[in-house]
């Protein structure tokens, strides 16, 4: 079995897609209003390419695949790329992040083409705060979504929840009742500084000791061991209660010693690092009589310039210019 290591001895397993620029919501901490210069169809990988860059980085040691966006259900027959990839030797792991708006439509096809795990974001369960969050109106396809994800059979279900003070923080104990009720794990994210037209700044960042602090109000948190492809996220069990929730700490207490990813993004680059600029462009290599050896050149490239860490630290904040829905998350 081929592993692949980074400059740091970091090992690296992780690949995350993301297969379209577009989304039918306009995140506030994400997108402008007016949505932003989107990539052509021609820029953007086709499911060809995507899998044949999938199959060579597991050939080499990639073991789990994540599919995000934009938002990656507004993609069409998103079902054909899902089967493709569950079905290449040695994805041990296949999820996908999605905004749910489209998730009650297509939960069951996906989860028929092989899919095994599914990550919702959803930051407000007031529907208006939701809709001023995201400036679209579209709560109760989501909550439909969720819903129609528990039925389909997802397992696990994961929430995830920016927290960002002054918005959404007083909805946490909302968002433990969540977990506490339905078979959801739900994650509560600091707030990034991400895409240049984000109004992020350090004062919005809830830090998760702080948000913890909240939750230990009502209920007592039992640590849980990071199972094997459980991320950066830290996971609690909750007494008295079935439920799970996570945290993830990016700004106040940084992962990168522990980080097994690279990104791919919908025009074909590999970022190494969610908040540097640095890109290794594959689409010149995948037009090569010999694709496979030219695209191993480039991963390994990738390897050596994946930096030890991001430099996210109060007031001395260096945003990275694509905007999130470039990158995936
Ligand atoms: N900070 C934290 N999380 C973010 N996401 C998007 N932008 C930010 C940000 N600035 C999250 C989305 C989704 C995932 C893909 O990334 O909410 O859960
Ligand atoms: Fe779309 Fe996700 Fe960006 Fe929101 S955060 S606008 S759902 S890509």
């Amino acid at each position: 079995m081929k592993t692949l290591e980074d400059n740091q001895h970091r090992r690296i397993d992780y690949l995350r897609i993301s297969i379209t620029d577009r989304c039918n919501l306009r995140c506030r901490y994400c997108m402008p209003e007016h949505g932003i210069p989107l990539l052509s169809h021609n820029q953007i990988l086709t499911y060809e390419e995507i899998i044949k860059i999938v199959k060579i980085f597991v050939n080499n040691g990639i073991k789990k695949i994540r599919i995000t966006g934009g938002e990656p259900l507004v993609r069409k027959n998103i079902e054909n790329l899902i089967a493709k990839i569950s079905s290449i030797e040695g994805v041990k792991d296949l999820g996908l992040t999605t905004n749910g708006v489209l998730l009650k439509e297509l939960s069951k096809k996906i989860y028929d083409a092989g899919l095994n795990r599914i990550n919702i974001s959803l930051d407000s369960l007031h529907p208006g705060v939701f809709e001023s969050i995201t400036r679209r109106p579209y709560f109760y396809k989501v909550w439909d979504g969720i819903m129609e994800a528990i039925k389909t059979g997802f397992d696990p279900i994961k929430i995830n929840v920016v927290v960002i003070r002054g918005v959404n923080d007083t909805e946490i104990p909302n968002f433990l009742r969540l977990a506490m009720d339905f078979p959801l794990v739900v994650r509560f994210i600091e707030y990034m500084p991400i895409g240049e037209n984000n109004d992020w700044s350090y004062e919005k960042v809830m830090p998760v000791k702080e948000i913890k602090n909240i939750i230990e109000n009502y209920v007592r948190l039992e640590p849980l061991q990071p199972n094997e492809y459980g991320g950066p996220a830290q996971r609690f069990a909750i007494y008295p209660s079935k439920g799970e929730i996570g945290f993830i700490s990016p700004v106040s207490e940084h992962f990168c010693d522990r980080c097994n990813r690279l990104r791919l993004t919908a025009d074909g680059k590999i970022r190494t690092c969610l908040f540097s600029d640095d890109e290794i462009d594959l689409k010149p290599a995948l037009k090569d009589e010999t694709p496979e050896k030219s695209l191993l050149n480039l991963l390994k490239q990738a390897l050596q310039r994946k930096p030890p860490h991001h430099n996210i630290v109060p007031f001395m904040i260096k945003k990275c210019q694509r905007f999130m829905n470039s990158v995936g998350g």
